[in-house]
């Protein structure tokens, strides 16, 4: 999907950097920039700079940059047509869009009420009669007809067509129910229900729209779930179950689940701050997303391996949000559903307030892989606990947390903390010696921090640089270079410098920003992070100087390529015994 060009700098003319970013960042100025908190990284002293000149942001913690529409992506969680849109609306400008996206948009909406009107079939289904073993089940297991009603359950009739019948007649077409994943399609080509003889379980997204369902059976055969798969409307990575209901909560925090019930069981109990994931494991857009509604996370996988597992993976992702990160231990019960069935809201909360944070979990972990009245698994226990405690970051945290290792393993607390100080120094010797290494290292430095990203001729890559954050920074010297785009040893750089050019030609204006939507966000960053880096002055002599560098190592990549052309015809003529 591509916006015309005019659109696209009329709709950065009206949203400059500063503006759009001021929105979400208190900004202050300083000389020609402004800085501020980077809202993608949590930090005390502000490293995120605005440049309105350039139409850029740029963090110089993180290395998140790009231009408002990036901004708007990474701070919205929108890709990049619906941060274009966003950005129209705030600047009251019209969206000239295509044809394609018009009947795309009407599709999804036309699936988003296949899916609201399939809602309420399953929940009639559910108090028909046909339904009296769902309503049996959702009494055995203790749900309340008001959270039925809150989160909107119901019932799958136990047939192939019940649900196919009805939308049909709605208007529906066999397309658009296999669209929707609500239907399957036979091998002789016949549809028919996906969900069948379940309990279902709407997956509505913060905007309220039915996007998805989630059935489980009622007895013991598998799947135990079966949820609805990716469509147009439903992405399993950028959604969470309950968060409709939860992100209105005023507990200050979200309760991360791994299940459908735990999630439900929670609300039923009172903590109407209870989200689950939908039967896939976290992902960053996950977190992002809770990042929106909530400084604090509490995890409460199941106690299983594979739940200790997810936890151990979800921490650091959490963490990159922004979030703080508690994790609740549970005993006596498998998951938080089975807990508060057993022992009642009060004990749930008294597990709550004692979740630990992650430095605590860690140790209590590690704590209770070993039987710390056998002396040689308490010598492993204190020698991996003093390793681990080393990588807290403030004296105060590897003090305490030696303490209580010292107490669970019976020794005194001072052999613990010279133990952890040895570790510790051990560890920053290391770390000196790496960092020292990558000093010399120079060329390892000028690679892009962006993964995925590399230069292949650091020499040529960091005069490209310096080429493209000189013109940027003085579009009247662009003429001036003799560059062609594919001159560059970076295919990235040249891209760009080959879209000024092309901006030039078309009289557009020329910023990085207004490039943004030729670049992945990524790449973005990683241009937005050369311009800013490169922000020194600006001669026609040192361009000229860049641009020659980057020729020569161009041509010299030519010569080789060229020798190894012919050494590989060499080497041919001498097999064929040509001479040589
Ligand atoms: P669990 O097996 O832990 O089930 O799956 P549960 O949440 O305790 O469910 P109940 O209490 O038996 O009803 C956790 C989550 O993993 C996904 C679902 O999202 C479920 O809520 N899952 C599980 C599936 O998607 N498919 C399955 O077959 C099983
Ligand atoms: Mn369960």
């Amino acid at each position: 999907m591509a916006f015309p060009p005019a659109f696209l700098d009329e709709l950065n003319a009206r949203n400059p950097i500063e503006d759009v970013v001021s929105q979400y960042v208190q900004l202050t100025r300083r000389g020609s920039n402004l800085f501020g908190l980077c809202p993608f990284h949590s930090e005390k002293t502000p490293s995120f700079s605005v440049a309105p000149d350039k139409g850029i942001y740029y963090c110089f913690g993180c290395h998140k940059g790009g231009g408002p529409v990036n901004f708007i992506m990474e701070i919205e969680g929108l890709d990049y047509p619906d941060a274009v849109r966003f950005l129209a609306k705030r600047a009251g400008l019209e969206v000239p869009e295509d044809a394609e996206y018009r009947s795309a948009y009407k599709k999804q909406e036309r699936l988003r009420n296949l899916c609201k009107e399939a809602a309420r079939f399953y929940r009639q289904e559910l108090f028909a009669p046909g339904g009296q073993a769902a309503r049996d089940y959702l009494v055995r297991r203790g749900v309340s007809s008001q959270t039925v009603s809150r989160f909107g359950l119901g019932y799958s009739p136990d047939a192939w067509s019940a649900l196919l019948d009805t939308m049909t007649k709605k208007g529906y077409t066999n397309e658009e129910l296999l669209d929707a994943g609500l239907a399957l399609k036979s091998q002789k080509g016949s549809c028919y229900d996906r969900f069948r003889n379940r309990l279902m379980f709407p997956i509505i997204d913060v905007r309220g729209n039915v996007i998805g369902f989630g059935g489980r059976v009622m007895d013991d055969s598998k799947p135990k779930y079966l949820n609805s798969p990716e469509t147009s409307i439903f992405n399993k990575r950028k959604n969470l179950f309950a968060l409709n209901v939860a992100k209105k909560t005023k507990a200050g925090m979200l309760i991360l689940t791994e299940g459908y019930m735990d999630a439900i069981a929670l609300h039923q109990y009172g903590f109407d701050c209870a989200v689950a994931s939908l039967g896939t494991a976290l992902t960053e857009e996950h977190a992002q997303l809770l990042a929106k509604y909530t400084k604090q996370v509490v995890l409460t996988y199941d106690g299983d391996e594979a739940g200790q597992n997810a936890t151990r993976r979800a921490i650091p992702m959490l963490e990159r949000a922004g979030l703080q990160v508690k994790i609740l231990r549970m005993q006596g019960a498998k998951d938080p559903d089975e807990f508060l069935k057993a022992y009642g809201a009060n004990k749930f909360q008294a597990l709550l307030q004692k979740s630990e944070n992650q430095a605590e979990y860690r140790l209590i972990s590690l704590q209770n892989k070993y039987d710390l009245s056998d002396d040689a698994q308490k010598v492993s226990f204190l020698k991996e606990a003093s390793e681990l405690i080393s990588t807290f970051t403030t004296p105060v945290e590897r003090e305490v947390y030696a303490t209580r290792a010292a107490q669970a393993a019976g020794i005194t607390p001072e052999s613990m903390l010279q133990e952890v100080s040895r570790a510790y120094r051990r560890r920053t010797a290391q770390a000196k010696k790496r960092r020292e290494r990558a000093d010399l290292d120079v060329a390892g430095q000028q690679q892009p921090k962006e993964k995925g990203l590399r230069y292949d001729n650091i020499k040529s890559a960091v005069a490209e640089e310096q080429v493209l954050a000189q013109v940027l920074k003085e579009p009247a010297l662009l003429p001036t270079v003799k560059l062609l785009p594919e001159q560059f040893s970076s295919p990235l750089l040249g891209k760009a410098f080959g879209l000024l050019l092309q901006c030039q030609r078309d009289g557009r204006p020329l910023s990085l920003g207004t490039l943004e939507g030729d670049f992945t966000p990524e790449e973005m960053n990683h241009l937005s992070a050369v311009v800013r880096r490169r922000d020194e002055l600006v001669s026609e002599q040192a361009l000229a100087d860049c641009a020659n560098v980057v020729r020569d190592a161009y041509e010299k990549s030519l010569r080789s390529g060229e020798d190894a052309l012919l050494a590989v015809q060499q080497k041919l003529r001498t097999k064929k015994g040509y001479g040589g």
